[in-house]
């Protein structure tokens, strides 16, 4: 579990995005997380306390009058033993609130009476014009120079129909931020390349010869990497895996494809981590139709050459 013994504070803000939420909080928690939800008012129009509290396992707070807190004040007490802010979805409205350092609610005046030392990750998640608007933008830019981590937004479909810039990141995508910002940053900096997964030599346009690696290794390691800050590229044969969030994933299918694209980048990176099983040898006389059953029965004679060592 990557998250274990982790204390999140987890901020809702009022946007469609909060079922994605949901998701997240049982990732936080199946990643041995505890997570402490607070909502503001707008937030729980698109989904209910008790839903988040169901999912987290802990009261969720709404109110800065809320009496349960000993001391009444759980703007102060809720992020003093926290490892991490994490707001998501975050509004236009809300990223205005950071910028400016408002306190009008209980959200708000937690995030300004936060330890300083606190990281604070936000996950924006807005219409494509309020993303773009300049105010937004001024605030975004202000957030960032105040040390807080924005995870997104990314483009796509949004819930309002229009396409662009401000849809929040997947609950996946955000978990692997999450915990990537608990990794210490030792390959900041550093460009790794990393090979993964199988290689396919082809016999004919329908068959071919490979193996049974997963990939889950080579993906593992770019994933791992990427947390520790790098600046990851993949070269994969042909898997089912996702791609790890932030990496730049290059699709080959042949040794000769992986061992072409290698080359080709070698030289710009710091650090070469070879974990594809790559195929010792390819069909040489590759059959450019399907191959068919004779009536007499006879079977292909297919000859073999060697492929290029990727690692010489
Ligand atoms: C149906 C609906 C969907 C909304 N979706 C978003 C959204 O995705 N992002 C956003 O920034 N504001 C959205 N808003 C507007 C915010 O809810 C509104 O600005 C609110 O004041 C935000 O309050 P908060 O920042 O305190 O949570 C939406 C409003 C409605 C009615």
């Amino acid at each position: 579990m990557d998250l274990s013994g982790k204390r999140i504070v987890l901020g809702m803000t009022g946007g469609v995005a909060c079922y994605k939420v949901a998701e997240l909080t049982r990732g936080l928690v199946k990643q041995g997380a505890s997570v402490q939800v607070v909502m503001t008012q707008a937030a729980t129009q698109f989904i209910t306390p008790v839903t988040m509290q169901a999912l987290s396992g802990r009261p969720v707070y709404t109110d800065q009058w809320d009496a349960r807190i000993p001391n009444n004040m759980p703007h102060i007490d809720l992020t003093r033993d926290a490892d991490a802010l994490v707001i998501a979805p975050c509004s236009a409205d809300f990223l205005f609130k950071l910028a400016h350092g408002a306190c009008d609610d209980l959200l708000s005046t937690l995030c300004v009476a936060r330890p300083m030392m606190l990281p604070v990750l936000v996950a924006p998640a807005m219409n494509v014009e309020m993303w773009q608007n300049p105010a937004t933008q001024r605030n975004v830019g202000q957030v960032k120079a105040d040390g807080i981590r924005l995870m997104g937004p990314d483009a796509g479909e949004q819930a309002c129909g229009e396409t662009g810039m401000g849809r929040m990141l997947e609950p996946e995508q955000l978990l692997e931020e999450v915990i990537a910002a608990f990794q210490r940053k030792v390959l900041a900096g550093k460009r790794v390349l990393v090979t993964a997964g199988p290689t396919f030599e082809p016999i004919d346009p329908v068959r071919g010869i490979t193996n049974l690696s997963s990939g889950k290794m080579g993906y593992a390691v770019a994933r791992a990497a990427r947390e520790a800050g790098a600046d990851v590229t993949l070269v994969s044969g042909p898997t089912a895996l996702d791609t790890p969030f932030g990496v730049h994933r290059i699709n080959v299918q042949s040794a000769q494809q992986m061992h072409d694209v290698v080359i080709s980048r070698a030289e710009d990176q710091d650090v070469f981590i070879a974990v594809a099983a790559v195929a010792d040898w390819k069909v040489a006389n590759v059959s450019e139709q399907k191959l068919k059953k004779t009536t007499a029965g006879d079977t292909p004679a297919l000859q073999f050459e060697q492929n290029p060592d990727i690692l010489a």
